[in-house]
């Protein structure tokens, strides 16, 4: 057995101290994408990274990039981490844990005077949950495509910043980083999360191999009628945008999901216009969050949704606009990587489970320009996106110690 010896009190002290940041009374993280506690944290990360003799650098879309250089400069580098934003009421280790792992390998490798063949890079993506700033997936979504799409310049996040202004403070807070172009060459990318489900823990298996993501798409369903008043106005006056959207909902939560054991539908946000106890609203709009491994499915559901608006609307005189706002194909990792991770994990002594993520992650995108793969651990009742979020520290361990069992296998060679 081959393993990988890392310093575990570090890692779990680090993962306690990024978790101060944005800490919240429950216990949880709310550190979104672009805030300035999100811009501490990378500060913090790259503090840690110049104080080990590391080069930072950054990209336009404020990825970090933190390099260990390898025997070969000219070789295309290996890729490991996550992201450090989290969800308004997010835990300690969705992206924490897989960025702070990647730094953990860096770090012994250093400690223990390991040369790589190629040089081993940890990255943290810019806003992977996409909660303040849609799509998720930004970082990785514009270093697969080498852009950063037009559109997302104008965006506005929910507490009312505009995504060009806080994309330029973040990229502005790390002055020392050295810029590097959008979407160079890398050999491959590996990323440990938590799991954010209940299979490894059902299983008593401590490390899940990833064989692929599901398909995600974001929708925004706009509703309109007319705002009228509360007390005088009879059913047959209202054109109420409200019973449009409970009338479609009750029959798509019927429908979707109790016909489809793979199927997820969420509507996790809506507001409504004018937003008065005493008039009927002239405007709702909500987010729908559809998944599926099957794009053909995907397919299918959205157009359920569209064809389930327009018809309730019609009846009542209002109208729909639905717009993809994300769409995310699902993606399939490459046997050979998997096999690695296989044996990173035998390496290392673990019993490891298949599966499908449920969850997007940056790999996703990644995996377009680059063999990618995941490394999974449990957590506490499959629990995630919530404050409660918890990983045993042995899992956070374990996790590293496959990662880094894995880069030896694949830096090393
Ligand atoms: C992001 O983390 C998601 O899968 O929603
Ligand atoms: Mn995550
Ligand atoms: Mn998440
Ligand atoms: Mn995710």
């Amino acid at each position: 057995m081959q393993g990988f010896a890392i310093n575990s009190e570090r890692l779990l002290a680090r993962l306690q101290h990024f978790a101060a940041i944005g800490g919240t009374e429950k216990g949880g993280v709310n550190r979104q994408a672009l805030t300035a506690l999100d811009r501490e944290a990378r500060r913090l990360l790259a503090k840690l990274a110049r104080e080990r003799g590391f080069v930072v650098f950054q990209d336009p879309i404020a990825n970090l990039f933190i390099r260990r250089e390898g025997k070969n400069p000219d070789l295309p580098p290996l890729l490991i981490g996550s992201h450090l934003d989290s969800q308004p009421a997010g835990g300690k280790f969705d992206g924490a844990l897989g960025t702070l792992a990647a730094f953990e390998v860096l770090e012994t490798l250093e400690d223990q005077e390991i040369a790589t063949e190629r040089a081993v890079e940890v990255v943290a993506f810019t806003n992977e949950e996409g909660c303040r700033f849609a799509p998720g997936c930004m970082g990785s979504l514009a270093f697969a495509e080498a852009a950063i799409p037009d559109s997302w310049r104008d965006l506005k996040a929910t507490d009312g910043a505009g995504f060009a202004e806080e994309l330029a403070a973040t990229l502005d807070s790390l002055p020392e980083a050295q810029p590097r172009p959008l979407g160079f060459p890398v050999s491959a990318y590996l990323e440990v999360h938590i799991e954010q489900g209940p299979s490894l823990e059902h299983q008593g298996i401590p490390i899940g191999v990833v064989t692929g993501i599901q398909g995600t798409r974001w929708l925004d369903v706009v509703v309109t009628g007319q705002t009228a008043h509360a007390g005088t106005t009879a059913l047959a006056y209202r054109r109420d945008p409200m019973l449009t959207v409970s009338q479609a909902l009750a029959e798509l939560y019927a429908s979707i999901m109790p016909g489809d054991a793979e199927a997820r539908f969420t509507v996790g946000r809506i507001s409504c216009l004018p937003g008065a106890v005493n008039a009927i609203p002239d405007t709702v709009r909500l987010t729908v969050d559809l998944r599926h491994p099957s794009t053909a499915v995907l397919d299918i559901n959205e157009n359920l949704i569209r064809k389930t608006f327009e018809t309730h609307a019609n009846v009542q005189g209002c109208g729909t606009a639905v717009t993809r706002i994300f769409d995310m194909a699902p993606a399939q990792f490459p046997e050979p990587l998997l096999a690695t991770l296989q044996e990173a994990a035998s390496d290392c002594g673990f019993a490891t489970a298949h599966l499908l993520s449920g969850a997007f992650h940056d790999a996703l995108f990644l995996n377009r320009v680059a063999p990618s793969a995941m490394i999974f651990v449990p957590c506490r009742d499959g629990l995630s996106h919530n404050e409660a979020e918890h990983v045993e520290p042995d899992h956070c361990i374990a996790g590293c110690q496959v990662l880094g069992a894995a880069v030896l296998r694949l830096a090393t060679a």
